[in-house]
């Protein structure tokens, strides 16, 4: 089987960047992780672009030959939609493309414009990706799917929204050491508490912001071209599913596809959950990081209490979560969350992650989630 290496990263500021469009972010990204790279476009023989609503946004969809045409290059190139884990569903192909021997060395990268559009348009178009018959039909948003599972979950095992709030303190305090970050304004669990409902039980420093952005990898089977710089590997990636709808699932309490994917990955890279160092999970909803917590198997079903409560999740704890800041402090471009997930990861296993650092990474992990679980893609990266 072939070794998947990343050889370089890319990524931009990760916020409202009204002064720059879907194609240029795309393609600052791109051109920042060939050099980063030493690569030139033409030796890329594969371009994955991960976006979900640049034809609701932009009125672009088609943005395989988009990046394509604005590097000079003629390869094969694909544009690919899974919510809010496009970005996490682009590494997954493309490292499978590198597995089976189809390409040597591929770009990925997911790029999303949001802010131009106002709070209700992007809301609705972000509620393309639920159960249209049964869930955006009848007024539901993400914030009030989310709000849903959290007020089944407090309710059976005893979470507070203080516990809550806990995680979008830490994690607006890892985004403040991250220069790309969307926010850079330390919160305290009093402000989340004190911030504007959106649905009850969450708040709006319960929720990951409207952002646009862009990141990419370039993932090689090549040893030679990855020069001068730590080896880092994909030693796993795998995704799964489940039911559109929240009305047709058994638990409430937890994310199947991310249970499945996560199962999958471990045995693929052949470790355990206990060996990860680091992992970037996707809280788009703070709730979202406590099933994270379990569903990845570093917690007992409904103990991430003890975890949130204890610091164990925050830069300095035993497993540092989110140190990017997550999707709550660095932004949610959705088509660039998997994809600056994946950068993060990188630079903690390379050790340039700056003021972020976590000594000792062997194990990096990323779990990119799309709509209310209705995919999950697990990945794992060690050195
Ligand atoms: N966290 C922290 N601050 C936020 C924020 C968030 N999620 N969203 C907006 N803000 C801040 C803005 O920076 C702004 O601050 P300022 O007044 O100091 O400039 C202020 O709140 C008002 O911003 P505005 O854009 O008017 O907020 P809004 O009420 O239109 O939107 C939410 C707030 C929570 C509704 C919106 O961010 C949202 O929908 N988030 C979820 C996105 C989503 O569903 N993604 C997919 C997940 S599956």
């Amino acid at each position: 089987m072939n070794k998947i290496l990343v050889a370089g990263t890319g990524i931009t500021k990760f916020g409202e960047l009204w002064s720059k469009s879907l194609r240029q972010l795309a393609l600052e990204a791109s051109l920042l992780a060939l050099k980063d790279a030493g690569l030139s476009p033409d030796d890329i023989d594969g371009v994955y672009v991960a976006n979900m609503i640049a034809p609701t946004t932009s009125g672009q969809s088609h943005l395989g030959p988009l990046v394509t045409g604005e590097l000079g290059i003629n390869v094969q190139a694909v544009h690919i939609e899974a919510a809010c884990a496009s970005g996490g569903t682009a590494i997954q192909l493309a490292a499978e493309s590198i597995k089976s021997g189809q390409n040597k060395t591929v770009l990925v990268v997911g790029v999303e414009k949001m802010t131009d559009l106002s709070t209700p348009d992007i809301t609705a178009a972000l509620m393309q990706a639920s159960d249209d018959e049964v869930e955006s039909f009848y007024g539901a948003n993400f914030a009030g799917l989310y709000a849903l599972m959290a007020t089944v979950y407090m309710d059976k095992y005893g979470l507070t929204q203080k516990d809550l709030a806990t995680i979008a303190v830490k994690n607006h305090h890892n985004a403040r050491l991250n220069p790309n970050a969307h926010f850079h304004n330390s919160i305290t669990v009093d402000d989340v508490l004190n911030s504007a409902p959106v649905a009850s039980p969450l708040k709006l420093f319960d929720c990951s912001p409207i952002s646009d952005g862009a990141a990419a990898v370039i993932l090689t089977s090549e040893t030679n071209v990855v020069k001068n710089k730590v080896k880092v590997s994909v030693l796993a990636s795998s995704s799964a599913t489940d039911s559109l709808s929240l009305c047709n699932r058994q638990d409430l309490t937890s994310l199947k596809s991310a249970r499945l994917a996560a199962k999958n990955a471990y045995q693929q890279a052949n470790i355990k959950p206990k060996d990860i160092n680091v992992a970037e999970v996707h809280d788009c909803f703070t709730i979202a990081e406590v099933f994270a917590m379990e569903d990845l198997g570093f917690y007992e079903k409904g103990m991430a209490f003890k975890g949130i409560r204890n610091a164990e999740t925050t830069l300095s704890g035993k497993l540092p979560i989110n140190t990017s800041g997550g999707l709550k402090g660095c932004g949610h471009p959705v088509g660039a969350t998997g994809i600056k997930q994946v950068i993060e990861i990188v630079h903690q296993l390379e050790g340039t992650a700056g003021d972020r650092q976590i000594p000792n990474v062997r194990y990096g992990l990323t779990h990119n989630v799309g709509g209310s679980g209705s995919t999950c893609v697990v990945s794992i990266f060690g050195i």
